[in-house]
């Protein structure tokens, strides 16, 4: 079979990024740019800021990945682009980068869904064998995701509230981290014991998550030990924050798996580089049946591989956009 080579493109939050990936399994470029520096002045990503940056970096990232790739946009078989969901204005970027290239070239067009990016981009790490449960877990997202196969899922739990990378975020911020927060919990949590008592998150369906209550648990905490003079343990308080966060998440994982019959649990999005989940979740797959796939750090967080190789499956399912396509911010996945 003809190899098919897949440019991906992905804008959707604080990375500039784009890829090319052999046949949805092999990279043979990938350029990240990242903007967290820059957001990293404001504590968070100033959206307006974020897309400016897109539109300076993203030629700059194209023609690097197709220099480091040693290829032509002649030579690739379709152009991926993260349709959303994501910012607004930083999608708008890539998708209409993507469209110059389609239509400039003559290429198909193929649109990806920002978490199926992250959930496929398993496929550059190991073999998903489907029917599969995702945890995805990011700074935009946080939910249970069946898949029976790379084009068919139904999102069975999502968060009622923020997502778990925002809580991080946020977090990580009151105790007085740089942004990105999430890494720097990770990091500092490990100096310390989960030994304060912050509020067990509440949630209506059986596979919902929710984190604000528990956000919220970490800046009252934090309020009434300065009004009463009492100090506190940083470290110890972000171990806290961690394993209230991470016990939902993995609680409600298991019990999804109890309900449904899949072959392998998959792991993905910005939190599932935390070094805390990776652990906890290998020590409760030990003993199940299911397999656990858990794809390397540099996957993790946004880059162009996830969306060509999510493009890949797109492409040989027929999915295609024309040239009137445009960006989703609210984009539902099922
Ligand atoms: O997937 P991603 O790059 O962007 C979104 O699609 O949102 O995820 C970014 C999120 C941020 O909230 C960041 O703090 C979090 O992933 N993150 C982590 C870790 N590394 C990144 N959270 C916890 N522990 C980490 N090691
Ligand atoms: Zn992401």
């Amino acid at each position: 079979m003809k190899d098919i080579y897949i440019l991906g493109i992905e804008s959707s939050c604080d990375e500039t990024a784009c890829a090319i990936v052999k046949n949805g399994k092999e990279v043979i470029s990938n350029i990240v740019a990242t903007q967290i520096d820059v957001h990293k002045q404001f504590g968070g990503v100033l959206p307006e800021v974020a897309s400016r940056i897109h539109v300076e970096n993203v030629s700059i990232v194209i023609e690097e990945c197709l220099e480091k790739a040693n290829m032509k946009i002649e030579d690739v078989d379709a152009i991926a682009f993260t349709q959303g969901p994501g910012l607004i204005g930083s999608l708008h970027v890539g998708v209409q980068a993507a469209k110059t290239l389609a239509w400039a070239f003559d290429k198909p067009l193929v649109p990806v869904h920002h978490i199926k990016g992250h959930i496929l981009a398993n496929e550059l790490v190991g073999d998903i064998k489907y029917p599969v449960m995702a945890l995805v877990v990011s700074g935009g997202h946080s939910e249970l995701v069946y898949m029976s196969d790379a084009n068919h899922s139904e999102i069975i739990g999502s968060t009622q509230d923020d997502a778990i990378g925002e809580a991080y975020d946020k977090v990580g911020r009151v105790l007085g981290l740089p942004y990105p927060g999430g890494p720097q919990i990770d990091r500092l949590a490990k100096e310390g014991e989960a030994i304060y008592t912050l509020p067990t998150p509440k949630t209506k369906g059986i596979y919902d998550l929710s984190f604000s209550g528990l956000k919220s648990g970490v800046l009252q905490f934090i309020d009434r030990r300065k009004r009463s003079g009492e100090s506190y343990d940083p470290a110890c308080l972000a171990a806290s924050f961690q394993e209230t966060a991470l016990n939902l998440i993995v609680g409600k994982t298991i019990l999804a798996l109890n309900n449904y019959d899949v072959n392998q649990v998959v792991l993905a999005g910005g939190v599932a580089a935390n070094s805390r989940l990776r652990q906890m979740m290998s020590e409760v797959m030990e003993p199940r049946k299911e397999e656990l796939l858990i794809p390397p750090l540099w996957c993790c967080t946004d880059n162009g591989a996830m969306i060509a190789c999510a493009g890949y499956y797109a492409f040989l399912y027929g999915t295609r956009a024309t040239f009137d396509v445009s960006a989703k911010s609210y984009f539902p996945m099922d």
